[in-house]
Formats: C-alpha cells, structure tokens, sequence
C-alpha cells in the first residue's frame, strides 16, 4: 500500500508547471543542448522539461505574480546596491562580509520509532543554497574541510546558482570541486535559482538529481526511502503526490525539497523527515537571529533549523551562500549532520 490517496491523486495534474504567458524581453542564456537534456526528458518526460525550460526563458527575471511570493525581491536588479548601501551606512557591512565566509556545522537529531533498526545512527550531510559564483570564500572555506566530515550519505537541497537567472557554468564548477570532496552517494534537488539545463553537468559528476522522484536505501534487510521534488518556489515544479505514491506506506522516507513552504502536503502525505533550504535563515537578521525577512511563505519558525509539523520533522538549512550580495548578520553559513535515531 502506497501513501498518496488515488482520489487526491487524480484531482491533481501531473504537474502545477504553467506555460509562460509574459513578454518580458528574453534575458540571455546559454544555447539549449537538447542532446545534452534527452536522457533527463526520457527519464522524467518531454513536458515537465518544456515546461520549466519555458518559465526560465521568459519568465525567470519576473519580478511580480511568479511562484509562491506576490514580488520576487530576488529578481530586483536595485536590492544589491541598496542593501550595500544600507549595510555600509551602518558600518555592519566588513562584519557582514566577513560572517558570511565562514561555515559553520550543526547538528541536528531526528528521533522516530519508525526508523529501521539497521538505520539507527544513519548520517546525513545537508548541504544547501551554495549559490557559487556569489560565495566563492563560503565555499573554499566548505572544501577545506568538508572531506574530514563523517556521514552516511549527503544531499543537496538547490540554489547552486547566484542570480536566479544568467551563466551557470562557475556554479556547476564550483560544485564539481566540492563533489570531488564528497564520498558517495550524493543526492541533489534544482532550486529556485537553477537552470534546468544545468542538470547533464551534476548528473555526469554523480549526483542523482531527483525530479519527483524517489531511491530506495537498503542497509541488511532494512530499507528507507529518499525522495527529492523539482523547485516548489518560484516554478512550482514540485509533485509530492506522485513521488509519494511510490512509496509504501510503512517505509521511513525522507523528503528534499528546496524550500520547506510544502510542509503541508509533505506530512500530509506521511514523510518522515522533510529537509529544505532556501529562506538562508533570512541572510541579514537582528540580534538573537530573528530575520528580517525569509522571501518564503510559512510560519517564522520553520525558517531555520529544525520544527515539527504534525508527525514529521523537518528542518530548514540556512545554507552555505547567499543571495544578493556575500553578506550576512547574526545568522553564520552552514552545513548539517542529521543523525536518524531510532526510539521506543
Ligand atoms: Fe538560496
């Protein structure tokens, strides 16, 4: 018995990507290698590709009325130079800098009696929101130690890309040096800063990019479930519902998502665990780590480090990069261990 009800299945499509219908002027972009996305469109389908290749060719520097947020303050070409401004005015901008440099590694505990035996003190190393080619430090200082780390298997939960639209090839380079650095396997989800296109290039370093879709993990006679879901933010391209429905309702599963705004359905639909990014924990944020803003729709408190929400745990990365500009306050770049725990 699978998880996803056939009558709630059925009332929704296959997939909530829409066809563009703006005429903004057509942003540049790297020439489509079709040959390059033919195993990815046999793999998950001729329409979710056309899709999403079709929001990031007319739509991905829109600004109002696009994804989850009414105004996509990551698409303002003025917010740099004013949060510059604003930083340097209050003389927090060489902290700002500097903070945001350095990578932090949390811990966090995932307790459930649900998980199988053989997977009671199972790792996972989270990583998220690298944002490359706008964190070069963060990430040379990731590198410099990531490879002492000690884990089971690691996951990346999306934004590999500085601006949500442009060249890609520094992110996915910069990923491959981090990669290097990775034991296997590597699990990846696109988020709302990622070009599809960018997928043939993580998938030949080893990652298994998933698109609503999910891995089974078997360690003896036990098993769990991975899943990962295409970006829920600002394309929408996410189906909880249909990776769902491929797993049984009694397996520990595990949930990527690039934001955690579907924490909703993802307990809805009996996920154990739900890991997420991209709110960067709100980047800029007062004292005692309270954000200013988190450019995501859910309650404050899921948008940094770990919640629960109903019977599933979840938790929110704050990443290891930014947005905007290389800039953070009171709210330190991270990588996550999650240790699974078994209880009762
Ligand atoms: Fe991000």
């Amino acid at each position: 018995m699978t998880r996803s009800q056939p009558s709630r299945a059925s009332k929704r499509p296959a997939s909530r990507l829409r066809p563009a219908r703006s005429t903004l002027t057509q942003p540049p972009h790297p020439p489509i290698d079709d040959s390059a996305l033919r195993p990815l469109i046999d793999r998950i389908g001729d329409a979710h590709v056309k899709a999403r290749l079709e929001i990031e060719t007319h739509r991905d520097h829109q600004l109002f009325g696009q994804g989850r947020l009414f105004f996509n303050l990551e698409n303002w070409l003025t917010a740099p130079p004013i949060v510059r401004t604003a930083l340097q005015l209050a003389g927090l901008y060489g902290r700002a800098r500097r903070e945001a440099n350095r990578v932090l590694v949390r811990e966090n505990i995932v307790a459930s009696p649900r998980l199988p035996a053989a997977f009671d003190g199972f790792t996972i190393l989270h990583i998220s929101d690298l944002h490359v080619d706008l964190s070069e430090a963060a990430l040379r200082h990731l590198i410099s130690f990531v490879g002492d780390l000690d884990y089971d298997i690691c996951v990346l939960t999306g934004d590999y890309r500085g601006k949500t639209y442009g060249p890609y090839q520094r992110a996915t380079e910069g990923v491959g040096e981090l990669r290097a650095r990775l034991r296997d396997p590597v699990y990846g989800v696109l988020g709302n800063h990622d070009s599809i296109r960018m997928t043939p290039a993580l998938e030949a370093m080893g990652i298994r990019m998933m698109f609503n879709e999910c891995d089974v993990i078997t360690r003896g006679d036990d098993s769990i479930y991975i899943a990962g879901v295409d970006d829920p933010h600002f394309y929408l391209a996410d189906d909880i519902p249909k990776v769902a429905s491929q797993i049984p309702m009694d397996a520990f599963s595990i949930l990527l998502s690039h934001t955690p705004e579907t924490y909703a359905e993802a307990a809805e639909h009996n996920f154990d665990l739900m890991l997420s990014g991209h709110t960067h924990g709100g980047q800029l944020c007062l004292p005692g780590g309270y954000a200013i803003k988190l450019e995501a729709v859910l309650p404050r408190h899921m948008g940094n480090g770990a919640w629960r929400h109903e019977g599933m745990s979840g938790y929110t990365s704050v990443g290891v990069g930014t947005s905007l500009l290389p800039v953070r306050l009171n709210c330190p770049p991270e990588v996550t261990l999650h240790r699974l725990k078994r209880t009762g």
